[in-house]
This record gives structure tokens, C-alpha cells and sequence, in this order.
């Protein structure tokens, strides 16, 4: 049966947005984080009230549907899924999370300076790193018969005098692991030892397939806490990443005040109007929504596993146990060209390029699976044609 939220090819096609619109239309799309679904009904009617009422002028400083309610959804929503009791005065809402990595990377390291972040890697960490003059330090990901782990001691023989800070993508973009207690524990007493600042990016946190929970990297310790800034949003939960609304959090207030001395409010870009109010309307009334979607991931991500092992036994995978992303290991099939260019020529298929997300990555495709089961089967049985080419 089908979900409501399930969009057939055309009605995706005529949505438009960077999936469907980069291609020619005799390719499928599978790359960019976007899920072809529609948004939650609760988000829908938000959104057509701003439209039907002309809310365009300068929107309300105070009270419902403004940032400062959005804060306080969010805030109760993190204390109630993860335990992670937080106050409103510490969150700044930003446009999206990219700002934030920017914003934040530039308020706690100066030129030259070193960070450290696992890969592969959501290629634009790499870009504001190394586009803002700072070194990028890589901790390779071991590609383990059990899953992808992030090797503590090449974290630590990474470390040098420069090292301001470490990066941390948790839920993982792109191999969807979610880490363990004493994973981001490990990682974050390297911080606290050699007084680094964590950026802990948690966009994905909601997007749980496994039996495992989401654990805050704030949520370790006050001494953690202290160091950490947290980035998330409602954008990949709930599919608004178009309408800008995220937040930053900081674990000090003396970390607000780095950020807001580099960039005063005025500076950042506040969430959008539509953004906030779709964030809130989520929040709040899209639960039975992400219930459904993430139950329907759960089956994708199932269908993807079976069938890569019965047909395509040759590529490596881990399933993911977060995020609607598959990371697979293409270097077995022993393709001419890179595996993106290989499913893009010959099977008309648009993955995202593994050297995107790790130099010298090219063996790798990134696979986004939140779609419909027609066309994720469709995905595959093309990815299954191309891969015996
Ligand atoms: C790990 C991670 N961080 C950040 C982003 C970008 O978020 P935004 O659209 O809010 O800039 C994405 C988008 O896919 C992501 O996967």
C-alpha cells in the first residue's frame, strides 16, 4: 500500500528542487539529502496560512510562530526524545546549518589552524575548512567487516599544537552509522584533554533505523557540554531544508559570546519566516508523519540490503543504522570509471560521488533511499543492469 506522503516520478518532476530539476529527465535521482515525500500535513497548513494571510511583512518579535517560540519547541522536543534538558537562552537560530559550520568555524579557529573531522565526510565541512584557510586533518574511517568505526588513536596521533577543533557528524553523513556512548566518549575526552572545541552536527538525529538511540554530544558531561556547540534543525526530519530555520546551540555562555562577538545577531540570518513556522508546526503536530516516513526508511533501507546482497554481492555495505544514506563500496566491481560516472552513464542513475566525500574516494557512490519502493526498485534494478557492464 501506499504512504500518503509517497510522490509518484512526475508529481516529483514537476516539484522541482535541485533532485529532480540537475539531470536530464531520463536519469533517477539518488544524491542530494532530500526525501521525495511530501511534507507533513501540520507543516502544509502552516505554511498556506502565512500565504492565505500575507504574512510578509516584518514578522512579530514575540510570541507564537516567531524564533523565540521555536527555541522553546525545540528545546522541549531535545529534553524529551534524548533527555537532553536544555534552556532557550543558549540556542541562536541561524538559516541553516551550513551557515553554522561557516559561522562557527570561524568564531573558535583563526588561519592556519587545524581541525580535525572523520572521513568520509558531508563534503562541506572540507569546504569551509580548507576555503577559510585552515588545515583539514582527516581521521580515516576503518571500513570494518561490522560497520564503519572512527579510530581513536589516529585521532590522537592526529593532534598537534594547532589543533583548535574537531568536527563531529553524528548521526553520520555519509555511512549512517550512530555512534556509541563510548564512541563519542572517546572522542570527546581527546577534546576535553587537549582543550579542543567540538561542532557536533546532529541534523540527522531523528532519522534512527536501528534499535540504537541518539545520544547528544552535549549530553556526556558538563565538563563536555561546556566545549560543545550542537547544530540541528528540522530540516532533514521533516524535509524543509528550502525554508531555513536551524539551531545552534552552545553548552557556555562564554561560547554564545565568541559567536555572537564574531557575528552579532544582526549578522546571522535568523530563520525565515516560513522556515520557523513550518519548524514549529513539525515539532509540535508531525509526529504520526515522521512515525510513518521513518517505518517506510526502515523498509527501504531493508529492501536496498536484500537486494545488494542478492544481486550486486560484489559491493560493500554496511546498512545504515541512521540517516536515509547508503554508503557503498563499489571498488570490488572493478569499474573503468569512477562508480558515479559508471550508474550516471550506464545505468542513468545520479548518486553522489564517494571522491566528493573522501579524496581518492571514487569506488564509492552515496545512495539516498528515502523515496518510494517503485522507485528505489527502479534505482536498483538499473545500479544491477550498469554494475555487470
Ligand atoms: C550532516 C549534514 N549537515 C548539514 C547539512 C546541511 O544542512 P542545511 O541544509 O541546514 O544547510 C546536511 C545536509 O544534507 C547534512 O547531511
Amino acid at each position: 500500500m501506499r504512504n500518503n506522503f509517497e510522490m509518484t516520478e512526475r508529481d516529483l518532476r514537476q516539484r522541482g528542487g535541485l533532485k529532480w530539476r540537475q539531470y536530464p529527465t531520463d536519469v533517477l535521482p539518488a544524491f542530494v539529502a532530500d526525501m521525495d515525500f511530501a511534507v507533513a500535513p501540520a507543516v502544509h497548513d502552516a505554511l498556506v496560512s502565512i500565504v492565505d494571510g500575507q504574512q510578509y511583512g516584518y514578522p512579530a518579535r514575540t510570541g507564537a510562530g516567531t524564533p523565540d517560540h521555536a527555541v522553546e519547541v525545540f528545546a522541549d522536543r531535545m529534553t524529551r526524545l534524548f533527555g537532553w534538558s536544555i534552556m532557550p537562552q543558549d540556542v541562536v537560530v541561524c538559516s541553516d546549518l551550513l551557515q553554522a559550520i561557516s559561522a562557527t568555524l570561524l568564531s573558535f579557529s583563526t588561519r592556519g589552524d587545524a581541525v580535525i573531522v572523520q572521513q568520509p565526510c558531508y563534503p562541506p565541512f572540507r569546504d569551509a575548512i580548507t576555503s577559510n584557510g585552515r588545515e583539514f586533518v582527516a581521521i580515516e574511517a576503518k571500513n570494518l567487516e561490522t560497520g564503519v568505526v572512527f579510530d581513536l588513536e589516529a585521532v590522537k596521533r592526529s593532534l598537534s599544537p594547532n589543533t583548535r577543533m574537531l568536527f563531529v557528524c553524528n548521526p553520520h553523513n555519509p555511512t549512517g552509522r550512530v555512534f556509541t556512548k563510548a564512541e563519542l566518549e572517546g572522542l570527546a575526552n581527546i577534546a576535553l584533554e587537549r582543550d579542543l572545541i567540538i561542532v557536533s552536527d546532529e541534523v540527522h538525529a531523528e532519522l534512527i533505523l536501528s534499535a540504537k538511540t541518539h545520544i547528544p554530544m552535549a549530553t556526556l558531561g558538563p565538563e563536555i557540554a561546556r566545549r560543545t556547540v550542537t547544530l540541528c534543525s528540522g530540516a532533514k526530519t521533516f524535509n524543509l531544508a528550502g525554508l531555513k530555520c536551524a539551531f545552534v546551540h552552545f553548552g557556555s555562555a562564554a561560547l554564545q559570546e565568541t559567536f555572537l562577538t564574531c557575528f552579532p545577531k544582526r549578522v546571522i540570518t535568523p530563520g525565515h519566516p516560513f522556515g520557523v513556522q513550518a519548524t514549529i508546526a513539525a515539532f509540535l503536530h508531525g509526529q504520526s508523519w515522521l512515525d510513518e516516513v521513518t517505518a517506510h526508511l526502515r523498509q527501504m533501507r531493508d529492501v536496498l540490503t536484500a537486494r545488494i546482497s542478492e544481486e550486486m554481492p560484489l559491493v560493500r555495505f554496511h546498512p545504515p543504522e541512521g540517516t536515509y544514506m547508503a554508503w557503498l563500496d563499489c571498488s570490488k566491481l572493478q569499474l573503468p570509471t569512477s562508480a558515479f560516472e559508471h550508474f550516471l552513464s550506464k545505468g542513468r542513475v545520479a548518486l553522489s560521488a564517494g571522491e566528493t566525500f573522501v579524496p581518492g574516494g571514487e569506488a564509492f557512490v552515496r545512495l539516498n533511499f528515502a523515496t518510494s519502493a517503485h522507485i528505489l526498485n527502479a534505482i536498483i534494478d538499473r545500479m544491477v543492469v550498469a554494475s555487470r557492464q
